[in-house]
């Protein structure tokens, strides 16, 4: 009788440590280098405590360089308007707080998708004054029409 309860218990345990097995292994499948080059991605939902899209902000980095930290969302662009001087380079890093959105803007070559849990990279020269619309051309909701921004250029 007795041996029958130690033979469950052995069998319980032998089980349990399987499944410890199993579990760890199963979580350093995750971590293969596959996966690695998502390590820096963003978690969508908490765009807004994650760095340093918390913060969309256009900074200058000197020598006519700035650097456009953005945030797009259903339906619009965080911050809502940019001014540089005319000939100024903008490195714009944008992410998206909710779906796919587009990063058009209309007479350059910027033109990129915005995809949520990624920083989406793109560069331009502004040479010419003017204003230029910053506009969303990845179907993403009723309110897509409406989505864009401007950027002036002085
Ligand atoms: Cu955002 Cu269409």
């Amino acid at each position: 009788r007795l041996e029958k309860i130690w033979l469950t218990f052995g069998m319980a345990m032998l089980v349990v440590f399987l499944l410890v097995l199993g579990l760890s292994a199963f979580t350093m499948g995750m971590d293969t280098p596959n996966s690695k080059h998502h390590a820096h991605s963003i978690d969508p939902a908490k765009v807004s405590e994650t760095p340093p899209f918390d913060k969309p902000v256009l900074t200058p980095t000197g020598d006519g360089e700035y650097e456009a930290v953005m945030v797009a969302y259903a339906f619009g662009y965080s911050p809502e308007t940019l001014e540089v001087p005319a000939g100024s380079t903008v490195h714009f890093a944008v992410t998206s707080s909710d779906v796919v959105h587009g990063f058009e803007i209309p007479g350059t070559n910027v033109n990129m998708m915005i995809v949520p849990g990624e920083a989406n990279h793109v560069s331009h020269t502004f040479d010419k004054p003017g204003e230029y619309l910053i506009l969303c051309n990845e179907y993403c909701g009723i309110g897509h029409q409406m989505m864009y921004t401007k950027l002036v250029v002085k």
